[in-house]
């Protein structure tokens, strides 16, 4: 068939130039998008007696069978069309003749992508929130249900302070939370209406851009035209969003293989979500929480893939901007397929209580509560530090823990120490006495922020 455009041409373009230039194999996701847009023209140019109400009614009446013949399979796509845009005007020429050669006044395919893309990002932003929202939610059931499973907290990799698990998985909920945030922002900017700007420089048609934004649930028509089809921010903000709650899927995810291992032993993965090894039989490898972690690189690269494409580009529209669709398609469905796997992976996560408790029973983790303590009784905390230091050095000599170690010892580092100190500096009363706010005292504070959100 020829080329719309191929009034200019004396020669058909080489085969090999078609496939290349064509963006139909990945663009023709967007049908459902590309023709609500064209309705939304067409009523919008029938409206403005641009063309006859009539024409208008038999070009939306046709695109709602097309809808449906695409959406049931009936309506295969044709491949020898340059894109998405192409082919939908084709079978609507094909199917309603010269009327359907109407539908294209006053618009280009430059601002059809442009809507098109916009709107179909909104629509995956709103399953990508849903995915999140149900993340946090696992993530909050195992927080509650840990809120007193006592582990050490970690600084340097090296163990710190007792802490509860249900403290440390919401802090994942709260980067989920801000990941929620931005996806939002990210559709305010997204949510305007190119749609009129036509190739760059708008048009001499009478046109109705609130008409068409309104219809399509756009906030507004973009303010400037050439803007209008050069600007793809939207898909860099939301490249970058994406980037950054795979960056958190990822920590979680080294979290996860990290506590699995044979060495910490804290918790323990479903069956369902692990596999074996084809020649080490005795392994249970934690292979999703691998491939979210390995995945997030892919997800980075669309990022700088979509960068770089705009970096150089002058205004307005150039071919390169076609270039957007495959990364942010990627990133989307990289993204996703991650949030997927994670959320039943976490709610059937096995938490081995007392490996964590044994953990934390080692490695001195209360000593900020024996200088506490000191401080308590009057010390200054500097000269309560310094004295804990030694206990902690003769502990390590003399191989013992300090909850175990008889009081006389501690009444040679200080005379302040009491019988009390033993019931202070439990790993329980380390825990429950830490109640500012934020900290794993005060639990149930950060586990209805969370719930709030949901
Ligand atoms: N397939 C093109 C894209 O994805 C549509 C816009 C084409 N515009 C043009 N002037 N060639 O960017």
């Amino acid at each position: 068939m020829d080329k719309m455009w191929a009034g200019r041409f004396t020669k058909p373009s080489d085969k090999l130039a078609d496939d290349f230039n064509s963006s139909l194999p990945f663009d023709c996701r967007m049908y459902a998008q590309d023709i609500r847009g064209s309705m939304a023209h067409a009523a919008m140019l029938g409206a403005q007696g641009i063309i006859s109400q009539a024409d208008a009614d038999t070009i939306i009446a046709e695109l709602e069978k097309i809808l449906a013949d695409l959406d049931s399979g009936a309506l295969e796509f044709d491949y020898s069309c340059e894109d998405i845009h192409m082919f939908v005007e084709q079978v609507l020429t094909q199917r309603i003749g010269d009327t359907g050669k109407r539908l294209h006044t006053a618009r280009s395919r430059n601002d059809q992508v442009a809507v098109d893309l916009r709107m179909y990002l909104r629509d995956e932003c709103a399953v990508i929130t849903d995915l999140i929202k149900e993340l946090i939610a696992a993530v909050t059931e195992q927080a509650e249900a840990h809120k007193q499973t006592i582990l050490p907290g970690y600084t340097h990799l090296q163990r710190a302070q007792p802490i509860v698990f249900g403290h440390h998985l919401t802090a994942y909920g709260m980067m989920l939370a801000r990941d929620l945030g931005r996806i939002a922002d990210t559709v305010k900017r997204m949510n305007i209406s190119p749609l009129g700007s036509c190739a760059l420089a708008g048009t001499t048609y009478p046109i109705d851009r609130q008409a068409t934004a309104t219809a399509l649930g756009f906030d507004a028509p973009s303010v400037n035209s050439i803007d209008g089809v050069s600007d793809r921010d939207y898909c860099v903000e939301l490249l970058s969003a994406l980037s950054l709650i795979m960056t958190h899927l990822s920590r979680f995810s080294e979290e996860i293989i990290l506590w699995s291992s044979w060495e910490f032993r804290f918790v323990e993965l479903d069956d369902a979500y692990t596999t074996g090894s084809s020649i080490m039989p005795q392994k249970k490898n934690s292979d999703m929480a691998e491939l979210v972690r390995g995945k997030t690189g892919r997800v980075f690269g669309d990022l700088m893939g979509m960068l770089t494409v705009l970096k150089g580009l002058p205004l307005a529209y150039n071919k390169d901007m076609q270039e957007d669709k495959e990364c942010i398609f990627d990133a989307v469905d990289t993204v996703k397929k991650c949030l997927e796997i994670f959320i039943p992976m976490i709610r059937t996560m096995h938490v081995n209580k007392q490996r964590m408790y044994r953990a934390a029973q080692e490695g001195f983790i209360n000593a900020t509560d024996i200088a506490d303590y000191l401080v308590r009784k009057g010390l200054p905390f500097r000269t309560a530090y310094k004295i804990v230091g030694q206990i902690v050095g003769h502990c390590i000599q003399t191989n013992q823990v300090p909850d175990e170690m008889p009081l006389e010892e501690y009444k040679e580092f200080s005379q302040l120490f009491e019988q009390d100190l033993y019931e202070e500096i439990s790993l329980e009363a380390c825990v429950k006495k830490r109640t500012s706010q934020g900290a794993p005292g005060a639990m149930d504070e950060q586990i209805s922020y969370l719930k709030n959100l949901l």
